[in-house]
C-alpha cells in the first residue's frame, strides 16, 4: 500500500528520466534480492539433504555405497586393469556396507549389488592368480561373515556387433542396448559421424525453445589429454579417447530466479540426446562429470576455451570400440522404487 503511493507520487514530481532510472535500480535489486534468496533457499537445502555434511540416512549412506561400487566396477571393466586396484575405495565400500547393515536392513537392492561387486572383485584375482594385500581380504572376508547369500557378480563382456546390434531396432530395445563403454580402438572416428549425431540431438526439447545447449568437439589428443586429465574421472580409458565433446549451457537465455537451474536441466536432456545419437551412429561413448569444484572449472574453462557466458553440463569421451570389451554392470533400481504412481 505504501509502496504505491510512493510510487505514484514519485512519478508524478519526478522528471519521467529520473523516475525510469530510478525504477531500472529498483527493479535490478529486487530483482538481486530474490535470486540471492533462492540461491539461499538452495543451499540451505543441499547441505540439509545431500550427502556433503553428513551420513545420517540411510539414502546418503547407500548413495555413498553406489559411488564406491562404481569405482570398483569401472576398475573391473578397464581396458588393462591393474591387478589389486582400488584398494582404499575397497575398503571403505565393505566398511560402508557392514555399517549399512548394522544401522538399517538388507533388503537394499544396491546393498546386495555392492556386495556381489565385492566378491567379483575378489574372483577376478584369484582367477588371475593374484594375491590381495592381508587387510583387502580381511574386509572381504566380513563381507563374507554377513552372510547374505549373494554371487559374485560379474561385469558385461560383449562383441561390438552385439552391442550395436539395436541400433534401428525398436526404441526399448535400442534404449536398452545404450552403455557407457570405457575402452576403444586406436581408429579415427570420421567426423561426419559425430555432426550428424549432433544434428540428431538438435531434436531435444527446451524451455520455450530456448536451446541453451552448445557442443564443442576437440579432435587434437594434446588437447583432449590435457581436458580429460584436468576432469580426472576417466583414469584408465581417456587416454584412449578419439574425440572429446564438451557440452556447456548458455546462461544468457535465462531470466530470473525460478530459472536458475535452466541451464543445467535442458543441457542435460540435450546431453542424453546426445548419448543416444551417437550410439545411433555407432560410436562408443562415455559421459563424464564436470560437477567442478571452483578451482576445477576455472581450469577446465581455460582449457576448453568455452564463453564466459556458459556453464559445464558434462563431457562425452568417444571412441571405436575394439571387436569384444567389458561394460559395467551398473545395477539399476527395479521401477517401483523409483516411480509412484499417484492416485489421488
Ligand atoms: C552427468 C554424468 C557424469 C558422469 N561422470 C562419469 C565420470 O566422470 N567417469 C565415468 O567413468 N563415468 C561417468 N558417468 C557414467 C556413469 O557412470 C554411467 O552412466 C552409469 O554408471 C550408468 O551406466 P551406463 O551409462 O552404462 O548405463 C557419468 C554419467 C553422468 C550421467
Amino acid at each position: 500500500m505504501i509502496r504505491n503511493i510512493l510510487k505514484k507520487t514519485a512519478k508524478q514530481i519526478l522528471p519521467v528520466g529520473v523516475y525510469s532510472s530510478i525504477k531500472q535500480k529498483w527493479n535490478y535489486w529486487a530483482r538481486k534480492k530474490k535470486l540471492k534468496a533462492a540461491y539461499r533457499y538452495d543451499l540451505k537445502r543441499f547441505s540439509k539433504y545431500s550427502d556433503t555434511l553428513n551420513t545420517d540416512s540411510s539414502q546418503k549412506l547407500v548413495g555413498k555405497i553406489i559411488r564406491e561400487y562404481h569405482v570398483v566396477e569401472k576398475g573391473l571393466t578397464m581396458p588393462e586393469p591393474r591387478l589389486g586396484f582400488g584398494r582404499e575405495v575397497l575398503i571403505t565400500l565393505a566398511e560402508d556396507c557392514i555399517e549399512y547393515v548394522n544401522r538399517y536392513n538388507t533388503d537394499e537392492p544396491q546393498l546386495l549389488h555392492a556386495i556381489g561387486v565385492i566378491l567379483e572383485y575378489e574372483t577376478f584375482h584369484s582367477e588371475r592368480k593374484f594375491q590381495l594385500s592381508d587387510d583387502i581380504q580381511l574386509w572381504i572376508n566380513k563381507i563374507k561373515q554377513l552372510k547374505l547369500v549373494i554371487p559374485a557378480c560379474p561385469q558385461k563382456e560383449i562383441t561390438k556387433e552385439d552391442f550395436f546390434k539395436y541400433t534401428e531396432s525398436t526404441f526399448p530395445e535400442f534404449a536398452k542396448s545404450r552403455a557407457s563403454v570405457r575402452n576403444y580402438l586406436n581408429e579415427d572416428i570420421p567426423l561426419k559421424k559425430i555432426t550428424q549425431a549432433l544434428a540428431m540431438a538438435q531434436t531435444t526439447p527446451s524451455q520455450c525453445n530456448r536451446q541453451c545447449w552448445r557442443s564443442y568437439v576437440y579432435t587434437d589428443k594434446n588437447q583432449i589429454g590435457a581436458i580429460l586429465q584436468a576432469q580426472g574421472g576417466n583414469r584408465g580409458f581417456g587416454h584412449l579417447a578419439n574425440k572429446l565433446i564438451v557440452i556447456t549451457s548458455e546462461l544468457g537465455v535465462f531470466n530470473y530466479e525460478g530459472e536458475r537451474n535452466g541451464a543445467y536441466i535442458d543441457g542435460g536432456m540435450y546431453a542424453m540426446n546426445l548419448l543416444y545419437a551417437l550410439h545411433y551412429e555407432k560410436i562408443a561413448a562415455c559421459i563424464l562429470n564436470c560437477s567442478n569444484s571452483i578451482e576445477k572449472d576455472i581450469k577446465l574453462r581455460e582449457l576448453c576455451k568455452i564463453k564466459k557466458t556458459e556453464v559445464f553440463i558434462a563431457m562425452i569421451v568417444c571412441g571405436i570400440p575394439p571387436e569384444q570389451f567389458k561394460i559395467a554392470t551398473s545395477k539399476r533400481y527395479e521401477i517401483d522404487k523409483t516411480n509412484t504412481i499417484v492416485n489421488h
